[in-house]
């Protein structure tokens, strides 16, 4: 029988369920996307089992006190372990950087815990599998933050293509571009430096950028079947913060690659953080043999589509503003042509994880471990292809 499939957000009733009680571990960047997330969910998304930020956990006492205080989170905890084995949390959220997913997340299926983890899901595929035989072997319901695809024109581009309206597809396009590792001055490793130790983020923008655009690459346009890369480290040697030595580079700065995917159509991939002036410039296009897709993430409410059946002079591309009731998430906040922002994408998120507890039935919107493996698994061709310097098939998930 063929799976309810949801497009629109969940729509069930409230009743008397119990809060679910989420322990946050990493008090950073994601730590405070994802805090917001919890707050705000309840509030615009009616009928969802209830998130309470019930304890957190970070290495600094002071810090977590003041992040607590913060987002009045009642309980702290400075070990990651005691956090999982409290009998007061039903799901635990990794919000730490990559190195420690994998250990976490087996502990929380130990301690029978619901896991929402940061992306990219481990170090590499190795790991990545055996979070998911262990996840599916307790049949824990588990979510990914690959957060984008959450983002209403990113959702409108989904449904667009899923609705066939694009014809064949030909091209994929995705870029990710940054530009805050050029200075060789900047060290690797520890607090705000951990993505330039391999050892901890597992690879460079591989991991870090291209995991995005890979996961909504293969969200909106299927699985990726072989990959042909090249990769650089442009600074071949940064002083350590922990040995206050100079070491070699082992992350990739920059990545390249074109893919096939199994639909027949051809992609080219690009990240750096080496594009002068660029900050976070994700932006992906697709052309069908009907109509095209483009999206930017600076212009993030924004989906620009070019309709081929549209008839001369009147024949190009519009832009439509995602912000309307019939657009995805956008009729839940503020009234029509009002933006949404970057925090909404991981609010969107949590909203579809508390949905599909209540509905587990339902054809998930959101990434689990087996999807995020996937694109872990592109990740680790990716970086094989380059190294060898040969087209690498891609294992799937
Ligand atoms: N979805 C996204 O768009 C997105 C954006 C940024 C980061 N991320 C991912 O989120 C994760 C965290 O990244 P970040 O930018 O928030 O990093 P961050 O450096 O800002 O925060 C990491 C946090 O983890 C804590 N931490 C580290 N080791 C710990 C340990 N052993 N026990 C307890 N706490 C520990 C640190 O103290 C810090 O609070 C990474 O996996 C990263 O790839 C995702």
């Amino acid at each position: 029988m063929a799976k309810k499939t949801r497009t629109s957000v969940p729509t069930i009733t409230s009743d008397e369920r119990p809060p679910l009680r989420i322990g946050l571990i990493g008090y950073g960047f994601m730590g405070r996307a994802h805090a917001n997330a919890i707050h705000q969910v309840g509030h615009f998304f009616r009928g969802l089992r209830r998130p309470v930020l019930q304890a957190v956990c970070g290495r600094s006492a002071d810090n977590l006190a003041a992040f607590a205080k913060s987002w009045q989170v009642e309980h702290q905890e400075t070990d990651w372990r005691k956090l999982v084995a409290r009998t007061d949390i039903d799901a635990v959220d990794i919000c730490t950087p990559n190195d420690s997913h994998m250990e976490i997340a087996l502990a929380c299926v130990k301690h029978g815990k619901m896991i929402l983890c940061e992306k990219p899901l481990a170090l590499n595929g190795a790991q990545g599998a055996k979070m998911v035989a262990a996840v599916e072997k307790s049949k824990l319901p588990n979510l990914v933050w690959y957060n984008y695809r959450f983002l209403p024109a990113v959702s409108l581009a989904k449904n667009i293509v899923a609705a066939g309206e694009l014809g064949k597809i030909f091209h994929y396009r995705a870029n990710f571009l940054q530009d805050w590792t050029i200075s060789a001055d900047l060290p690797q490793g520890g607090t705000g430096l951990w993505r330039l130790d391999a050892a901890v983020a597992g690879s460079g923008v591989t991991g870090d950028l291209l995991a995005h655009c890979i996961d909504t690459a293969r969200w909106i346009n299927g699985d990726i079947v072989s990959v042909s890369a090249m990769t650089e480290t442009f600074i071949k040697e940064r002083v350590h913060t922990a040995t206050g030595k100079k070491q070699p580079v082992k992350i990739d700065d920059a990545c390249a690659f074109l893919a096939r995917f199994e639909n027949g159509s051809m992609a080219v991939f690009e990240s750096t953080r080496y594009a002068r002036g660029h900050k976070a410039l994700y932006t992906f296009e697709i052309n069908g043999e009907k109509k095209s897709l483009a999206w930017d993430l600076h212009d993030l409410n924004r989906l620009s589509y070019f309709d081929h059946a549209v008839q001369g002079d009147r024949r190009g591309w519009s832009s439509i503003h995602c912000t309307d009731g019939d657009h995805p998430y956008a009729g839940k906040w503020w009234v029509p042509g009002l933006c949404l922002g970057y925090e909404h994408s991981f609010v969107h998120a949590l909203c579809e994880f508390l949905g599909g507890l209540d509905d587990p039935k339902a054809e998930k919107r959101y990434p689990d471990f087996r999807h995020a493996l996937g694109t872990q698994l592109v990740c680790d061709a990716v970086l094989e292809a380059a190294r060898a310097g040969k087209w690498v098939k891609v294992k799937q998930a």
